[in-house]
């Protein structure tokens, strides 16, 4: 079992990341976010799956220090699963997902350890705002899903109206405890 669980959140700037992450600990959207959220920590007796879940924010906006690019590498490596989030209203950021998923895996695959080779991270694509769009944007999606094997599932949700944000968070604890795809795990070897 494992003891907890890391979830990192990345993607263009103002696709609404903190956003979320408020929306989830505060159940209402909030009007004005900071930047960044800070690390918050679920207890596990919350969470679905009972098991602690930490998840921690990026801003593109943030990063551009080298400080501040070392501690972004340095979250990528911890963490257990990446949401790569996107706006559905917002063509360039939903063509920038492939662009990110390749540079967090690359990332995670540059982590010096040789042990990561071995991990796979699974990634989750969360298309954020669909409160302010129809259509659902599943169909640019699903190509970029099926080029990489590393993407778990995908989400539409909604900051403001609340929409799937619980939900986001579940799938992201899930893909870590009960990964579909073939994992080897460290942890569970004897
Ligand atoms: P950076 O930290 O700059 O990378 O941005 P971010 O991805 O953290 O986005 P942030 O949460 O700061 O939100 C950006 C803007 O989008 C803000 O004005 C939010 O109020 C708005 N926003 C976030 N989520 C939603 C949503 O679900 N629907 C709508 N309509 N607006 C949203
Ligand atoms: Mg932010």
């Amino acid at each position: 079992m494992r003891k907890d669980v890391r979830i990192l959140l990345v993607g263009e700037p103002k696709v609404g990341k903190t956003s979320l992450i408020m929306s989830l600990v505060s159940e209402e959207f909030p009007d004005e976010v900071p930047l960044r959220a800070e690390e918050i920590t679920i207890p596990a007796d919350v969470t679905p799956e009972r098991v602690p879940t930490h998840i921690v924010d990026y801003s593109g906006n943030y990063a551009h220090t080298n400080t501040h690019k070392h501690t972004h590498t340095q979250s990528i490596c911890l963490a257990n699963v990446i949401c790569i989030v996107y706006s559905v209203n917002n063509k360039k950021s939903i063509e920038k997902v492939s662009l990110v998923s390749l540079s967090a895996v690359n990332q995670i695959h540059n982590c010096s350890i040789d042990e990561w080779l071995l991990f796979r991270v699974p990634l989750i694509l969360v298309g954020n705002k669909s409160d302010l769009v129809e259509h659902s944007s599943m169909e640019t999606i699903l190509p970029i899903m099926n080029q990489y094997q590393d993407i778990e599932t995908c989400v539409e949700c909604s900051a403001k109206n609340l929409k799937n944000i619980s939900e986001l968070f579940y799938y992201a604890q899930k893909a870590v405890l009960h990964p579909t795809g073939p994992l080897y795990c460290p942890e569970e070897k004897e």
